[in-house]
């Protein structure tokens, strides 16, 4: 993976499957907290974009659609940012989850169908295949298929042209190769300076020259799992180098390799504006040994 160009603020920019975004963008999950201002949450969107970004991670599940039709209307007359969105899991309105696994391949070509439906494309340039067999919410029954099964639905989906691309999330290592010889231009897992579970994943993308996409990339906003944001030796080094911790906290992933590209997730215009700075934050030697020391957790997936 080539870095080219600016912004420098953003970390560069790199070739993603057959585009060139900049390295940090932004995952557009939390907009899912502003359904009761959607005006705000177009205006969060648009403002990412005159930031620079150009990379935007959604699902059709984050608010039931919401955050889709706020893509929808916010990206019009913007057909270079690059949307993309996940499938293997479905809205569940009215239940007491408002998300149910929809793993089958006809769940999945149902899943495209509505993505293109409310983002309102006629191609969805990257479709991440979510799939749901590592913890800690693990489907059951005929929720479980084969890696496989679901690939040659992906492969139709993009032959037929619905979809450009296909990337994989929440997978390991085994899955990653299975699946490799299709053509995947991805991998999106948790992984964060609190959360090194998929180290072997990370490794084999870097080597491979693999687009790796870190969710959760600040430790995620679920309630209980750590924060990177919290952690003593990240503040100690922000403090040190007059950063932010979250900016100390994305700066080291954006060092980890080329081929990190960061989702940013935020509902707040202040943070998005605190966090697309990250790429200017140098991280010296004694930062990245405080840094690398930092006890990690097996992550938690939502
Ligand atoms: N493939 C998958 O299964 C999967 C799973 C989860 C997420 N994702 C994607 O990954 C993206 C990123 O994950 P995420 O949003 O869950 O987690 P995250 O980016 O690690 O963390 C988001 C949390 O950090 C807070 N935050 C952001 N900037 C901050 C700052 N400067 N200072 C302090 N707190 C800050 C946010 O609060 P505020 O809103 O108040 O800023 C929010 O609570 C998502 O938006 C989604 O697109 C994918």
């Amino acid at each position: 993976m080539t870095q080219t160009s600016h912004p420098t603020s953003l970390g560069g920019t790199v070739n993603f499957a057959r585009y060139s975004v900049a390295r940090v963008g932004y995952g557009a999950m939390q907009l899912r907290n502003s359904s009761g201002d959607r005006e705000a949450a177009i205006a969060l969107v648009k403002r990412a974009i005159a930031l620079g970004v150009n990379h935007i991670d959604t699902a059709e599940f984050y608010g039931d659609g919401f955050v889709n039709h706020v893509l929808r209307d916010a990206l019009r007359g913007e057909p270079d940012v690059v949307v993309v969105t996940k499938i293997g899991a479905d809205p569940n309105p009215g239940q007491e989850s408002p998300i149910r696994f929809a793993q089958r391949p006809e769940e999945l070509r149902a899943s495209v169908e509505r993505n293109l439906k409310s983002l309102g494309l006629e191609q969805i340039p990257l479709v991440n295949l979510r799939r749901a067999d590592i913890g800690p919410h693990i489907a059951k029954g005929d929720q479980l298929v084969d890696i496989e099964d679901q690939i040659a639905t992906m492969v139709a989906l993009r032959e037929e042209g619905k979809i450009a691309t296909i990337g994989l999330s929440a997978v390991s290592l085994d899955i990653v190769r299975r699946a490799s010889s299709a053509g995947i231009a991805c991998v999106q897992n948790a992984y964060s300076l609190v959360d090194r579970e998929f180290e072997d994943v990370f490794r084999f993308c870097a080597e491979t020259n693999l687009a790796w996409v870190p969710f959760f990339p600040l430790g995620g906003a679920v309630r209980g799992m750590p924060k990177v944001t919290e952690q003593p030796e990240v503040i100690a080094v922000a403090d040190r180098l007059g950063a932010t911790p979250s900016q100390v906290g994305l700066a080291w992933l954006l060092k980890q390799s080329e081929n990190t590209l960061l989702i940013l997730g935020t509902s707040s215009v202040a943070h998005l504006e605190e966090n697309c700075a990250a790429g200017s934050v140098t991280l010296d030697e004694d930062a990245m040994r405080e840094l690398d020391a930092i006890k990690v957790g097996q992550g938690a997936i939502c």
